[in-house]
């Protein structure tokens, strides 16, 4: 039966109940009667079936705009003026609610999933933490107890210790303050302050910082030229975008192989500038390279914690690059080298 409505029923019972009172009126009158009053059970008959056509039509309207504002009140979308619930009485409105009903728990259901998501990045996001902090902590604990334990009264080791434990802090600081940048630009408070300037001065700059870090590992850093112009003028934040050529260019070096090479290279792109910044180091394996931006992810772990890093760099970088509405790319051949790439709007 496709969808009756409240008054395509109430028509019926009208007709029903007028053919009815019709027939018994003409029974009733039958024989001997009908003669003049042949008008009588055809009038009868019409007026009891509208008296009850409205009836039923009335009545039947209460008793669902009660029951059909109550499912409305709980799915709440009259939130509290149930008034302007308006039913359409010519629709199966059975059939309405029903579908209504749907969407709202289907929606329901998108937002449950999506806390429920939502709290298990945050409990992993946690945990990572915790196993990031507890490795310096446990060192410098370690570090400290043996110098008291003794070691502090031999000249060469306590300077050792020292020096362990500098480090480690050193490792604690660098992490705290990824960690900060990160819950920043998570909770959207990363100002991105947009200004021309020219890309060739950021990328120079970055890379004389990095010099000394290249050589002492071996790898020579050079810049190559995809566009012939002296100046590249982009629009962006570019303390922000020096931070994300430092990532890049720190993880060749710490994913370098001995007396390889790191070079930074720009591209003219339409409206864009494609800055690559492309190594010969251990590269990347497929299955990893979509998790590489991902918070804490690594993908040698015991290296990785020889290297220092915090896991959150690349995470950092695809922040920075999306805040600016740019995208960055990763593409990689395992064992050969790996190449990252993002674009700068131009100024
Ligand atoms: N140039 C690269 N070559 C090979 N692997 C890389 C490179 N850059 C990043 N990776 C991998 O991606 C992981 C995540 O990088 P990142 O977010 O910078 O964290 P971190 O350097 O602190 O470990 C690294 O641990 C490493 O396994
Ligand atoms: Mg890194």
């Amino acid at each position: 039966m496709a969808g009756q409505s409240p008054r395509s029923i109430s028509i019926q019972a009208g007709i029903a109940v007028g053919l009815l009172t019709m027939v018994a009126v003409g029974v009733a009158l039958w024989p001997d009667n009908i003669g003049q009053n042949w008008w009588l059970p055809p009038l009868s008959g019409t007026i009891v079936g509208a008296f009850c056509y409205l009836l039923v039509f009335r009545q039947l309207g209460f008793y669902i705009q009660d029951r059909v504002r109550v499912i409305y009140k709980t799915i709440r979308r009259f939130k509290g003026s149930s008034s302007n619930l308006n039913l359409d009485m010519n629709n199966d409105i059975v059939e309405q609610v029903n579908r209504d009903v749907m969407s709202w728990a289907e929606s329901q259901i998108d937002e449950i999933t999506n806390l429920r998501e939502t709290d298990t990045f945050r409990k992993e996001f946690i945990g990572n933490l915790a196993h990031e902090l507890k490795t310096p902590i446990f060192n410098i604990q370690g570090f400290i107890l043996t110098l008291l334990e003794g070691g502090m009264d031999d000249p060469e080791i306590n300077r050792k210790f020292l020096l362990k434990a500098a480090k480690n802090v050193e490792r604690m600081s660098g992490l705290l303050e990824d960690l900060d940048v990160i819950t920043k630009m998570e909770a959207g408070n990363l100002d991105i302050e947009l200004v021309s300037f020219d890309l060739l001065d950021i990328i120079r700059e970055t890379i004389e910082s990095l010099e000394p870090k290249a050589k002492r590992n071996n790898i020579d850093l050079s810049v190559i030229r995809g566009m012939d112009a002296s100046k590249v003028m982009v629009k962006g934040d570019a303390a922000k975008l020096v931070q994300v050529l430092t990532n890049l260019i720190v993880n060749s070096i710490n994913y370098g192989k001995e007396g390889g090479r790191t070079e930074v290279r720009y591209y003219d792109a339409d409206d864009t500038v494609l800055v690559e910044v492309a190594d010969s180091g251990i590269g990347i394996r497929e299955e990893d390279l979509p998790r590489v931006f991902e918070r804490f992810y690594r993908v040698d772990k015991s290296r990785s914690r020889h290297a220092g890093g915090s896991g959150l760099g690349l995470a950092i970088c695809k922040h920075i690059i999306e805040t600016h509405g740019q995208t960055i790319n990763v593409r990689s051949t395992y064992g050969e080298g790996s190449t990252f790439s993002f674009t700068l709007e131009k100024a």
